[in-house]
């Protein structure tokens, strides 16, 4: 049996993140210039059921049944092959590697799981629709934070820029005028778990002004579709700059990321603000291409640990 490998990119959130926790609208697209990939190889000399899995970005060199069952991969596996029917996987080893930082808001977790469960599948000579991939891979964004979105998985399985509300079937938005990105890493792992469990808390204490803020970003969100669906780019810088003010209100931003943000605006950037769950990872910035290089440099002189330039748009264009 050959051995079958699967792929799934980054993503960022260009806004409404927490918001969307809270049923407000947010849009996030495919970052392809970092990944994970996961590698299936058939072991016939290892007993039936056996499965080895290598890791090296986290440390995982291991059987899969000694895993604990609440780990992520246990759980990705168990559902993978609960949902293919599979009793018994033929003995098989799995590597897992990936370029994507861990705990910085780009999506590692929701990846993995993606590439692990097109991996399985096929190398089960099994084909899952993309929307029963992102459900499976949704499961395990519960074990990385209790009451996830469901945007990463949305958006990694699908690789395309989506328009994304909890529940609602999904919006994928067209993008006639694609447009740059530049995300820069404050080389802060900040695990998505604590902000959104620490916004959940002020939540509770002052659901009032919190739904606001949610409303707040909502309106932005709804107005950012409205402008890149009709081409008009520039007007985004603007309301990222206006939704960052608004995640600071939330208390999930931090001094590194305010630094970067104030960065890129004065190095040119159209707008900034945070990316993902805040308090460290990374934050992007909308930039005009030719100048992207001279941003992320000036980024890097303060401190930025990172950069990557993206492109948002639509994967034929
Ligand atoms: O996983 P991160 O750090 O990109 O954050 C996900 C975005 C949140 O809105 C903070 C959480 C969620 O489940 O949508």
């Amino acid at each position: 049996m050959p051995a079958i490998s699967a792929s799934a990119p980054g993503k960022v959130i260009l806004f409404g993140e927490h918001a969307v926790v809270y049923g407000r609208p947010a849009i996030a697209g495919p970052v392809n210039q970092v990944s994970v990939k996961a590698i299936v190889t058939a072991n016939p000399k290892a007993p039936a059921g056996s499965l080895w899995i290598q890791s090296p970005a986290i440390g995982l060199d291991s059987q899969w049944s000694e895993l604990p069952a609440d780990h992520p991969l246990s759980v990705t596996i168990r559902n993978t092959l609960q949902k293919l029917g599979i009793q018994r996987l033929p003995a098989c080893s799995l590597r897992i590697s990936s370029t994507i930082p861990v705990a910085s808001g780009l999506g590692s977790g929701a990846a993995v799981a993606v590439a692990v469960i097109r991996a399985l599948s096929s190398f089960t000579g099994h084909i899952l629709q993309d929307d029963e991939v992102s459900q499976l891979a949704y499961e395990t964004e519960k074990i990385h934070h209790g009451s996830p979105s469901g945007i990463d998985n949305t958006v990694v399985t699908y690789r395309r820029p989506i328009f994304y509300v909890k529940g609602s079937p999904i919006k994928l938005l067209h993008v006639p005028q694609p447009f740059t990105i530049l995300i820069a890493d404050t080389g802060i792992p900040s695990p998505t778990a604590v902000t959104v469990g620490d916004v959940r808390h002020a939540w509770q204490t002052d659901p009032g002004h919190l739904e606001q803020l949610f409303d707040e970003i909502g309106s932005l969100a709804n107005q950012a579709g409205d402008l890149i669906e009709s081409g008009k780019v520039i007007p985004l810088g603007d309301l990222m700059i206006r939704n960052h003010h608004i995640l600071q209100a939330l208390g999930v931003s931090c001094m590194e990321l305010d630094r970067l943000v104030e960065a890129a605006l004065s190095a040119g950037a159209f707008g900034a603000k945070l990316s993902g769950g805040g308090r460290g990872g990374n934050m992007i910035a909308l930039v005009d291409a030719q100048s992207a290089a001279s941003i992320a440099a000036a980024l890097k002189a303060v401190g930025a640990t990172q950069t990557i330039i993206t492109e948002i748009r639509e994967p034929s264009q």
